[in-house]
């Protein structure tokens, strides 16, 4: 991958997208095609990474986000490191400096991070010397999430240039409709952020190409892809919802819903999901979804962006 100057500066880590252009953040796209002709290939492997150590560093739970790197690092010849927190030190009190200081003993050339504290990855990139990935950061940013978001929206239309985005559901939450705020628009897309007003913060408002509202109908109309939010239960304090039972009679994805979309809308989700809740099961299962695609494409992204890191700043 090369770098010319209309890129601009290439970053150092993948943290949010604040410092990334919108070439450099198609550039990563376009890597991803690459990516996943290799995943189609007998052998599914190549040598870009050979003689590097990532390491896979989750402090808080992941079934997509850490397998999908695992298997990114070693499609490309890593070697790999994971650490789980649930099964470490972490348990007796050790500090996340500590954890990483131990972990940066073993000559780590990148470390992908995931924590509950928000800036956790940032705190980790200014300590580490290394490119650092952030995996999702409490409620902050999952910029491998919304670029696997986004590239799976691009499969479908070619661009996103002019494409109407809804975003739906535990807004307030929702480290993935940040990161999805952030990178749609540079992308030429529109984004709609909907839910139940305590779930809906109005600062959000204030991004560039992006909308807030309440009505999930007026955010489902003329939208090209609608992507249904986990409702995050655990990170739930203060009695933001009625009912579950209100919440999903007003502001479930469903056939009905999806009704008031452009025809062919697709519908994503960035899992796990509550079925039957923020999303109807015969819709996540039904043929609009592309809640399987966006897993497959996770691994071709998340690969892109190793490759983009390690190796393309050479
Ligand atoms: N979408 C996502 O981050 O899923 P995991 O928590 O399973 O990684």
């Amino acid at each position: 991958m090369n770098s010319p100057a209309s890129m601009g500066s290439h970053p150092r880590h993948l943290l949010d997208f604040q410092d990334w252009t919108p070439e450099r953040l198609t550039a990563i796209l376009d890597n991803a095609d690459t990516m996943l002709q290799v995943l189609d290939r007998p052998v599914k492997k190549v040598p870009a990474l050979q003689g590097l150590t990532v390491c896979n560093a989750f402090f808080e739970n992941s079934t997509r986000t850490r397998t999908s790197f695992e298997l990114a690092a070693r499609r490309m010849s890593a070697d790999v490191l994971t650490f789980a927190a649930g099964a470490s030190s972490v348990s007796k009190g050790e500090s996340l400096r500590d954890t990483m200081e131990v972990l940066t003993s073993y000559k780590v050339d990148a470390y992908i991070v995931r924590h509950h504290a928000a800036g956790a990855a940032h705190l980790v990139a200014r300590y580490s010397g290394k490119p650092v990935i952030n995996a999702g950061d409490g409620r902050r940013a999952h910029p491998t999430q919304a670029l696997l978001d986004a590239y799976t929206i691009r499969q479908e239309y070619g661009s996103l240039e002019g494409k109407t985005v809804a975003i739906i559901g535990d807004i307030r939450h929702s480290r993935v409709a940040r990161s999805n705020a952030e990178l749609l628009p540079k992308l030429g897309a529109k984004v709609v952020l909907c839910g139940p007003a305590p779930l809906l913060p109005a600062g959000l408002g204030a991004l560039p190409g992006v909308t807030l509202t309440t009505d999930p109908r007026e955010a489902v109309r003329g939208a090209h892809a609608v992507m249904a939010l986990r409702l995050q239960r655990e990170r739930m304090s203060g009695g933001f919802l009625g009912s579950l039972q209100e919440y999903a009679d007003t502001y479930q994805v469903n056939e009905t819903l999806m009704q008031e979309a452009e025809s062919g809308a697709v519908v994503l989700h960035p899992g796990p999901m509550n079925r039957d809740l923020e999303i109807s099961g015969d819709t996540a299962d039904g043929p609009r979804s592309r809640i399987l695609k966006q897993v497959e494409n996770g691994q071709a992204i998340r690969m892109s962006v190793l490759y983009h890191l390690l190796v393309g700043r050479n």
